[in-house]
């Protein structure tokens, strides 16, 4: 950060936001492999909490690779800064007052747990999308792992390159036994359980 550079602070504070919303905002991190079902599972669950009136923004990986992220690839480096960058965007989100579901592999542990540090308790909402990868792997939706394992793309999450399951989520969703209609109520339970939705 350069030296000069200075903090204006908004005369709207997060819980005036809140309050106008009438719900809380807060990050739903979705963690797994690819082809576990953090898109599926999160695009069901931004259309549902839309027809909730809730205030509701989805950061999809694939997606942010189109453009902001469109200059990284897959080093452990670059997904460190692909991570880096939807923590903060998530964060700019959660200030303005959104609900805000990042959908990203994110397969290093420690750097799941910096973006926690971004935010206040109870605002970082880690979701751990858990599928075996020979699951996965049947799955194949996109055909990525058959060309991972022919070698045609190289640093493969799962195949070649490592995936760090986080030690205490505070969602597992287990994509092996339940539907994407069960998995969806799960989160919607636990955010009204836990007073995010009012
Ligand atoms: S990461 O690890 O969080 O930076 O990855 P992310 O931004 O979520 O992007 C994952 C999607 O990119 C496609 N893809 C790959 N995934 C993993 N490893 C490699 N090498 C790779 N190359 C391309 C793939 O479509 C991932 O999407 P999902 O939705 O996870 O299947």
């Amino acid at each position: 950060m350069g030296k000069h550079i200075s903090w204006h602070a908004s005369k709207i504070s997060k819980t005036d936001r809140h309050q106008l919303n009438r719900h809380k905002s807060a990050v739903l991190w979705f963690t797994g492999l690819s082809g576990s079902g953090k898109s599926t599972i999160s695009v069901e669950l931004e259309k549902e909490l839309f027809q909730l009136g809730i205030h509701v923004y989805r950061l999809d990986g694939d997606n942010l690779r189109h453009g902001l992220n469109a200059n990284l690839g897959f080093s452990p480096a670059d997904r460190k800064e692909n991570i880096r960058r939807i923590g903060e965007v998530a964060r700019l989100m959660v200030d303005a007052g959104l609900l805000t579901l990042a959908a990203t592999i994110s397969p290093f542990r420690e750097d799941r747990e910096q973006i926690r540090k971004l935010f206040d308790e109870g605002e970082f909402i880690e979701v751990f999308v858990k599928a075996r990868v020979e699951v996965c792997k049947a799955r194949d939706p996109k055909g990525l792992y058959r060309k991972a394992e022919m070698g045609k793309i190289k640093n493969f999450t799962g195949i070649d390159a490592p995936y760090e399951e986080p030690k205490s989520p505070e969602i597992v969703i287990d994509t092996e036994k339940l539907t994407i209609t069960e998995s969806v109520q799960v989160i919607l339970d636990y955010l009204k359980q836990n007073g995010y939705l009012q």
